[in-house]
Formats: structure tokens, C-alpha cells, sequence
């Protein structure tokens, strides 16, 4: 057990150990992930970080004690509204990220269904697409909500005759996205929003990823379908900060339509022995830190830097489809709206996974897609330099696999494909559960691939082979 140093080591020796540790980390800011860190420049890195640190101590959790902060929060809200072309009456909260952004308003419906309908046995059920972020997952197990996942078309948009049929008296609630994680696309939120309308249903536009990506699009001339408080029927939108907004981590805004709905979020409780205790959002002491530097990076950048990062993203991502569709044997899944993106084989011999492992060999940190199999990217100014020699590498990692399809049986291609195999998914669930409890338990052990690098899929790769032979062992004793 690792206990608290009786004495304190000196400050420089601490910041010296950190960067050591550090070390072995994504390396995010010379574009080689594809994910979790979302770098404009070093400059703006710079700004950020002071506004932050203006804020370092305060708590939004008082907004009387902080009025700035109070302030901050209703500016950002007031400009996010405005972007995504709601009117005077569009309320809403910050919120730490995505996640709480996905899950109040889980909450809030279900109050609100709860506040119309009184009726026995009314069991909340809300209507997502496959392909909805799991923070939604989680919000429907946190907030006890039946999930029904409504399936794709061939072009990865969710199928809206489908959902339609899905709605009955329990529905509290339908999520569409704006785009969707895995594969960019934008569902068809006019569509939804009509018949959420007609049905008098709360419809959350979960713009997460495009929230401060898509209006700027639009603004510098690219074809982009209405997803936001233009569609008639959308009741609230999510968009992350701490994404395409480029301020700090856990910076997220949720906007309603209107007080009807945000009111039954509010958290009040007049009892408790602490005092009188009201809360907007789901944390309780809320960082200042994110608040803050959201507000500095919206009114640094505006609307014409944001344009600016919007144009030369969408560049480097039009680069990088166009040289990845003209790789034979590879395709972009389904028509990407803005700057995500998948990518999978149409070549038996080429085995995406096998593709991801040299990619990863070549230092990219690459993610994995399951149904269909994929490789994932999100698109920041960090790759535009990069990009090209993304492209000769997937290149020359394709031509590797193709030239040896043992490939797919090795490294974690196979253990991935073998993940992908396993029928019973409850089986994964309980394998990856015990993995978790051994990275969170009295030893902290990290899950280590063979060359020293994290690998959640060797050990679900394992968890896999263990139940793969005990399920054919089981079988051939039958
Ligand atoms: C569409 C969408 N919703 C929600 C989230 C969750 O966001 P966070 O990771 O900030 O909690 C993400 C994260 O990528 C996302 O893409």
C-alpha cells in the first residue's frame, strides 16, 4: 500500500517526477492522437491556461459568492444559444463535459414526464439510435430508463420510420446526434423533430462533437443539414467547450428550449441540516477553471477564428478522406459531415485491425470501431502537418497487410477480431468488470500490452480466448 509521505518532498522534485511519468503518454500535441485532446495552438494553449488559473480556487457551486463566474456561465450559454439559432427564450447550464451533458437531461425529462404524467405503471423508455454516444447508456442505467436503440441505415443515419414505431406512453424521451461518434454522420434531425413535435415528445439534439464545429461550417460555406433549434420539435442540445470550442477540460453547455424543461433539472432540497441547498447541474462544488476559460476562449477566438479553425480543419479532413478513399481496398463509412470520420476495409484481404496495429507500430494512436470494423479519426489543427505523412503510412501498412494476411492473426488485430466473435456479450462485460476492479483496486495494476503500452484489448482479448476455449471445451463434452 502506497501511504502519504510523513514529509514533503521539495515542489521541484515533485514537477520533475510528473514529467517523467508523463513520458509514456499520448503524445496529443504533435497530431498523432486521434482523439481526447482537442490542441489549436500553442498560443492559445497559453491563454487558456491563465484564464484557468485565474479561476484555479473558485467554485460556481455559490453563485452569489462568484458572481463572475455566474456571469461567465450565462454568457457562454447566451453565445452556444445564439450559434446554434435558438431565440430569447433558450436556457441552459454548463456543464464538467459530454457525460453530464448526456445525463441531465435524462434526468430532467424523466421529471418532466413525471410533472404531466401521473398515470400507474408508467414506465420511463427513451428512443436513441445504435449509434448514440454510451453516455447515454449510462445516463438510462444511472436515471432507470428502458433504452430502446433503434437501428441504422446503409448510411449509418438512424432509420426514422423505425423510430417512429418505437413511440408509446412511456417514451419520455428521443436522442438523436449531431454527428453521431463513429461515424460523423448527422441523423436526420428535421425528420425526428417533426414527428417528436407532432408527438409532443422532449427531443435532445446530442451535438457533443459538432456543437462549435457545425455553425462555423455552415458560416464558411459548406452544406450542412439543419440539426439545431431550427428544426421544429428539438427541445435541447448539448455541445462540449472542451471539444471544437477549444477551452479547457470539463467544459460542456445544455441548452433547453425553454424554462419548462431546464426547471426540472434544478436540484432543490429546503431541508437539509447544511441549509437551504440548490443546484443547477449534477456536481456539487463546480470548478471555476472550465467556466472561465470557456468564456476566455469564445470571446478570444470568435466568430471569425473559430471560421478559421472550421476552414482548415475541414481541409485536412477533406485531404485525408480523399487519400484514404483512394487507398485500394479502404473506403470512409457512410457520407461524414465535418471532421470525424471511419474508415474500414473492402478487401478480404486486408484486415483493418492488422491495418491499426502498424499505424500504432508507426506511433499513431489509433481507435478501433466494432459492426462494422473501423478505424477512427477526429480531425484537429494539430494534423494538418501531419497529414500527409499519416497518409504514406496507411499506405505502406496496408500494403504490409496485404502482402501478409498472417497479419490478422497476430498482435491485437486477433484479439480484437476475436472480441468481436465472442456471442455472448455479457461474457465481456463480466471479463472487463474484473479488469476494472483490478486497475481501481488496492494495487492500481494497469493492464500492460507486450511492449510496455496500456492494452485494454490484450486483456479482453484474453478474456476472450479464456471463454472461447472454455465454451468449445464445454461444447466437445456435451
Ligand atoms: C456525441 C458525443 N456525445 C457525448 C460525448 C461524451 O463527452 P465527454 O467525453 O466529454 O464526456 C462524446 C465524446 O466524444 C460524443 O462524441
Amino acid at each position: 500500500m502506497i501511504s502519504l509521505p510523513f514529509e514533503g518532498r521539495p515542489q521541484d522534485d515533485i514537477l520533475e517526477s510528473m514529467q517523467v511519468f508523463r513520458e509514456n503518454d499520448a503524445d496529443h500535441k504533435s497530431g498523432r492522437t486521434w482523439s481526447l485532446v482537442y490542441h489549436l495552438n500553442q498560443e492559445h494553449d497559453a491563454f487558456i491556461k491563465k484564464a484557468h488559473h485565474l479561476y484555479f480556487s473558485e467554485n460556481a457551486l455559490n453563485p452569489m459568492a462568484f458572481k463572475s463566474l455566474k456571469r461567465f456561465e450565462h454568457e457562454v450559454v447566451q453565445m452556444s444559444a445564439g450559434l446554434l439559432n435558438g431565440d430569447g427564450n433558450v436556457v441552459g447550464t454548463m456543464t464538467s463535459g459530454g457525460t453530464e451533458s448526456c445525463l441531465l437531461p435524462v434526468f430532467c425529462y424523466r421529471e418532466y414526464a413525471r410533472s404531466k404524467r401521473r398515470r400507474h405503471g408508467f414506465a420511463p423508455e427513451m428512443i436513441v439510435p445504435e449509434t448514440i454516444h454510451v453516455a447515454w447508456d449510462k445516463a438510462a442505467r444511472y436515471f432507470n430508463i428502458k433504452m430502446i436503440k433503434i437501428p441504422l441505415k446503409d448510411d449509418f443515419t438512424v432509420d426514422v420510420d423505425a423510430l417512429k414505431k418505437k413511440i408509446n406512453g412511456n417514451t419520455i424521451l428521443i436522442v438523436a446526434s449531431a454527428p453521431s461518434y463513429p461515424h460523423g454522420v448527422i441523423d436526420s434531425i428535421e425528420d425526428i423533430g417533426r414527428i417528436a413535435f407532432e408527438r409532443k415528445i422532449p427531443f435532445h439534439v446530442d451535438s457533443c462533437l459538432g456543437g462549435f464545429f457545425l455553425p462555423f461550417m455552415e458560416k464558411v460555406g459548406y452544406r450542412v443539414p439543419k440539426f439545431d433549434f431550427r428544426c421544429e420539435g428539438v427541445t435541447s442540445i448539448s455541445a462540449d467547450v472542451h471539444k471544437y470550442g477549444f477551452g479547457a477540460k470539463g467544459a460542456s453547455v445544455l441548452l433547453y428550449k425553454s424554462m419548462d424543461y431546464l426547471k426540472h433539472q434544478f436540484f432543490i432540497h429546503p431541508d437539509w441540516p447544511g441549509g437551504v441547498f440548490a443546484s443547477p447541474a449534477l456536481l456539487g462544488t463546480r470548478p471555476g477553471g472550465p467556466i472561465a476559460a470557456a468564456w476566455a476562449a469564445m470571446n478570444s477566438l470568435g466568430m471569425n477564428g473559430y471560421c478559421e479553425m472550421a476552414k482548415g480543419v475541414m481541409e485536412t479532413t477533406r485531404k485525408l478522406t480523399t487519400g484514404i478513399n483512394a487507398v485500394d481496398g479502404l473506403e470512409i463509412l457512410g457520407k461524414p459531415v465535418m471532421s470525424v470520420f471511419a474508415y474500414g476495409s473492402t478487401d478480404k484481404r486486408i484486415n483493418i485491425f492488422a491495418v491499426g496495429d502498424i499505424m500504432e507500430d508507426k506511433g499513431w494512436h489509433v481507435d478501433r470501431l466494432q459492426r462494422p470494423e473501423g478505424l477512427h479519426a477526429m480531425v484537429t489543427p494539430a494534423h494538418e502537418a501531419v497529414a500527409d505523412q499519416y497518409l504514406l503510412d496507411l499506405r505502406e501498412a496496408v500494403g504490409r497487410v496485404k502482402a501478409d494476411p498472417d497479419l490478422s492473426s497476430r498482435g491485437n488485430a486477433a484479439l480484437y477480431g476475436m472480441i468481436a466473435q465472442v456471442p455472448f456479450r455479457g461474457l465481456i462485460k463480466k471479463e472487463v468488470g474484473k479488469m476494472m476492479e483490478k486497475m481501481y483496486g488496492p494495487k492500481g495494476e494497469m493492464p500492460m500490452g507486450q511492449n510496455g503500452k496500456e492494452s485494454f484489448a490484450l486483456r479482453m482479448g484474453a478474456c476472450a480466448l479464456n471463454f472461447l476455449s472454455r465454451w468449445t471445451s464445454g461444447l466437445r463434452r456435451r
